[in-house]
Formats: C-alpha cells, sequence, structure tokens
C-alpha cells in the first residue's frame, strides 16, 4: 500500500514519526512536504489529489490543528479527509466514514499520540454493514451533486454572452 503525506512548518515532528511508522510496517510512502515555511493549502492539494487519481491508496496531512489541511484535502472530489485526535475516532473514521486521508494537529497532539493514531486508522476497514454503506452512499451522492452542479455552472458560463442583452449582436 502506497501512501501519501504531508505537512506544513507546523507539523514536522509528527510528520517525520508518521513516516517512520510507514516505513518500519513496510508501506511505500510518498511525500510532498515541502522544506521550510510553507503554506497548507499546497500541500494538501497535491496529497489530496494523489490520493484521488489513485497514485497513493490514502494520505496523511499535519499542520499546526490538523483544521487547514482537512479543509482544503475535503475540496478535491473523491477525498475524505478525518482530523482526529485519539485512536478512537481514527477508528471510527475508517469503519463508519471510510476516510481515506488523515489530519493530524502538530501542535495540539504530541508524536506519541500520533503514532497510536496512526496505527489505529490503519488497521480499520470500512464496515460493510448496511447503515454504514447506506449513510457513505448519501455522503458520495452529494459530492456527485456538487460536482454535476460545477460541471453544468462552468458549460453555462462558457456558453453565455456576459454582455448585456441590449448591446448583444450589435
Ligand atoms: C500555520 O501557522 C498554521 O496556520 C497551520 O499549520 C494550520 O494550523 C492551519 O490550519
Amino acid at each position: 500500500m502506497k501512501i501519501a503525506i504531508g505537512c506544513d512548518h507546523g507539523g514536522v515532528p509528527v510528520k517525520e514519526a508518521v513516516r517512520q511508522e510507514l516505513e518500519s510496517a513496510g508501506l511505500d510512502v510518498l511525500d510532498f512536504s515541502p522544506p521550510g515555511e510553507s503554506d497548507y493549502p499546497d500541500v494538501a492539494q497535491q496529497v489530496a489529489e494523489a490520493v484521488a487519481a489513485g497514485d497513493a491508496t490514502r494520505g496523511v496531512l499535519v499542520c499546526g490543528t490538523g483544521i487547514g489541511m482537512s479543509i482544503t484535502a475535503n475540496k478535491v472530489d473523491g477525498v475524505r479527509a478525518a482530523l482526529c485526535a485519539d485512536p478512537y475516532s481514527a477508528r471510527m473514521s475508517r469503519e463508519h466514514n471510510d476516510a481515506n486521508v488523515l489530519c493530524m494537529g502538530g501542535r495540539t497532539i504530541g508524536v506519541g499520540a500520533a503514532t497510536e493514531i496512526l496505527r489505529a486508522w490503519l488497521r480499520a476497514e470500512p464496515s460493510a454493514e448496511e447503515r454504514h454503506v447506506r449513510r457513505r452512499a448519501k455522503v458520495a451522492k452529494l459530492e456527485e451533486l456538487a460536482s454535476n452542479e460545477r460541471l453544468s455552472e462552468g458549460a453555462g458560463r462558457g456558453d453565455r454572452d456576459p454582455r448585456p442583452a441590449d448591446s448583444q449582436n450589435r
């Protein structure tokens, strides 16, 4: 399994612990973390797009709080990013929500807690129970609706003449 990871300057020690844990578990790691100070949306976008494109099976993102990373990653279709601060939430994010990106806060949890959260998240699989499958399908449906709306708005914009009606075709 290949895991895409990334952090900004607020998440370096936790990201390094994540990397070590993944590598010692024998997993392939694609690390998108830039050196020095960086903007979390740039890193989140790269990791999220790697997961959405299938270049990585799952992703792990770390910024100061994990909030910016999770907000950004969830803008990418096909990504279900979960911000977790405890192993129980991490397990539930897989079993109930099929989260494919784990986000953590480098300034809110320590390296030991992050490692426990990561282990719980890696071990868990999506539940096949009907109620969870149904709920996840509802989330996927919303994503599909939003994506279709964006597509049709884009097509509409392209077709539309932006000039006021009374000045068109003069
Ligand atoms: C960077 O200072 C900080 O804003 C970032 O790491 C993250 O916490 C954003 O959500």
